[in-house]
């Protein structure tokens, strides 16, 4: 079974094609980012004006190297919530004008489940897990188990402020470095030490909190600036990469400790961090109630940040689910910003 499926919901475009579920075919990826670069930020009149320059071209070549036609098509997926309601708009337009002339059924599909589902290429993956996305706009924590042939995700907890992508995002800028931030931050925090020596943010559950840290380093830059001092980059980039690790981790274990886990998938934006995959390795140190060890999966890096082939997976599993629109009803599907 073929699905082509869209993505378009912030400043990515890109179209994928996907065999039964694992198979990526093609995943052909336009980003917008460097000319998003010079705003510190995705302009959202400017990446949906973008999606509609990148759409067709994008589309074209994702079924060239698929070595597809649209009739082997089976099934079309596209994005249509959440996101930028301009971006979501030119993604959901298309892959319904397309699924309308050819005769081909529409899946709309959540974002974030294709944050989830991108876990599940290229891995095995063994329920139940937990599944952490964190991304620009999100950080949610899932418990993934399956009841009657269907893979449920219950939502255990999310950020109460900034996601953790804003947040590497923001001090980013307040350090002067470019657009998207987080991979500069990365790469800074190699050379630095840990100064900072943030406190853990007290949050109850599985909930997160990110705006303290932000503030906390903001003024410490501030006064450091004020008093004259110089600052280093690189142990700010260290001290922000530790904070956010270990409270990532920590929520996690949490988790491990008070559920039945065989597995922990960690994806979205942030989950290509290089601290985030070295510290969350020692997951596979702990062992089940059945002594088998835990799994720890990342996407590849091509699947971290927003992409195609996780919408045509996740549209897979709501198949699989019969979780998709009824049939005849997928032309009144929306696209909405928010959850
Ligand atoms: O999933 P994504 O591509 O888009 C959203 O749905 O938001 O995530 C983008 C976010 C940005 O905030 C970016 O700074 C962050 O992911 N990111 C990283 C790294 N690579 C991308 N954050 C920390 N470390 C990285 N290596
Ligand atoms: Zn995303």
């Amino acid at each position: 079974m073929k699905i082509l499926a869209f993505e378009t919901s912030c400043d990515e475009t890109s179209v994928a094609v996907v065999e039964d579920g694992k198979k990526i075919l093609s995943n052909i990826i336009s980003t917008q980012i460097d000319i998003h670069k010079e705003f510190g930020g995705v302009v959202p009149e400017i990446a949906s004006r973008h999606h509609i320059e990148n759409i067709l071209p994008v589309f074209t070549e994702a079924l060239e190297k698929a070595n597809c036609e649209l009739s082997d098509i089976d099934y079309i997926a596209v994005t249509n919530t959440p996101g930028l309601i301009g971006s979501l708009l030119v993604g959901l337009m298309f892959a319904k004008s397309l699924s309308y002339a050819n005769n081909i059924p529409l899946l709309p599909v959540n974002h974030i489940n294709g944050h989830i589902f991108s876990s599940f290429i290229d891995n095995d993956v063994k329920l139940p897990a937990i599944s952490l996305v964190v991304s620009g706009g999100h950080t949610n924590l899932y418990y993934i188990y399956e009841e009657n042939g269907k893979i449920i995700t219950d939502l255990l907890g999310e950020t109460l402020d900034d996601a953790v992508g804003e947040t590497y995002d923001k001090i980013a800028r307040i350090l002067g470095l470019d657009y998207p931030g987080g991979p500069h931050i990365d790469k800074l925090s190699i050379n630095g030490e840990d100064i900072l020596k943030i406190k853990k943010p007290k949050v109850d559950g599985y909930n997160f909190s990110f705006s303290g840290i932000k503030t906390f380093i903001t003024n410490y830059v501030n006064n450091q600036k004020m008093k004259g001092n110089a600052i280093s980059k690189e142990d700010i980039a260290k001290s922000l990469q530790e904070i956010i690790v270990n409270v990532l981790y920590d929520k996690i274990l949490m988790a491990v400790k008070e559920k039945d886990v065989k597995t922990i998938l960690v994806a979205g934006g942030v989950s290509a961090n290089k601290r985030l995959r070295e510290k969350f390795s020692e997951f596979t140190n702990i062992k089940t109630d059945k002594n088998e060890q835990i799994a720890v999966h990342f996407p590849k890096m091509e699947y971290c940040t927003d992409n195609a082939a996780m919408i045509g997976v996740a549209a897979y599993y709501d198949l699989k689910n019969n979780s998709q629109v009824e049939l005849g009803k997928q032309y009144d599907v929306d696209a909405i910003s928010t959850k």
